[in-house]
């Protein structure tokens, strides 16, 4: 009955965003959500995946390759640094964008994303976020930093003028070990 946390966050990104779009992995990792993302933009879309570590840039170039992606450009930079790599045309058209946070599953738990970078990301998105598009947040925050984070960005959720942006938070409550929950921010007239 209810989505699980990656199937939801899926799920909002596929109803959000249209054929044609620019989307933003912007937390490539493995690639998983990457090789989604570039399902869903369509022919016409493009996807653009950052991520800081040469090990998930190349993880994430073999599972593309995998799947025959065409759409899709990679880049070995922060986030936070979006708007010196996405063409300007391609920006106008951004749809939408996810991150997970936290750390590369199987690689350095000390490399994880922090609430600087992530709401610089996510300030630059807004910017340029076409109406009714969408920012997926999938908030790992059981490791170390991690409860920082979440509490970095739920406060400026929270702030966020209610009159241009919906904010949901979608989680499972009586979950054991600090399960991940989903932030979603769309925009609005
Ligand atoms: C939880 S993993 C992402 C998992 C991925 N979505 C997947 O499907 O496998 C978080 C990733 O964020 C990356 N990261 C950390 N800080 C970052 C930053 N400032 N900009 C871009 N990526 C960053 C890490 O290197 C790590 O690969």
């Amino acid at each position: 009955m209810l989505k699980g946390i990656i199937n939801y966050s899926h799920y909002l990104m596929q109803e959000a965003v249209n054929q044609g779009d620019t989307i933003i992995d912007a937390t490539c990792g493995n690639g998983h959500d990457t090789v989604f993302l570039s399902k869903i933009a369509g022919q016409e879309g493009h996807v653009f995946g950052f991520d800081i570590q040469d090990q998930a840039i190349a993880h994430t170039n073999e599972l593309l390759a995998q799947n025959g992606s065409t759409n899709t450009t990679l880049i070995k930079d922060s986030h936070s640094n979006l708007l010196h790599h996405i063409p300007v045309d391609r920006l106008t058209r951004l749809g939408g964008a996810i991150f997970n946070l936290g750390f590369l599953p199987g690689s350095d738990k000390s490399i994880i994303t922090q609430s600087e970078t992530t709401i610089l990301a996510i300030e630059s998105m807004l910017l340029h976020l076409k109406q009714n598009g969408i920012i997926v947040l999938v908030v790992y925050h059981g490791h170390e930093g991690g409860d920082q984070e979440r509490e970095e960005l739920m406060r400026y959720v929270r702030q966020l003028n209610q009159y241009h942006y919906q904010v949901l938070f979608y989680g499972f409550v009586n979950q054991k070990n600090d399960p991940p929950f989903i932030l979603a921010i769309t925009k609005h007239e």
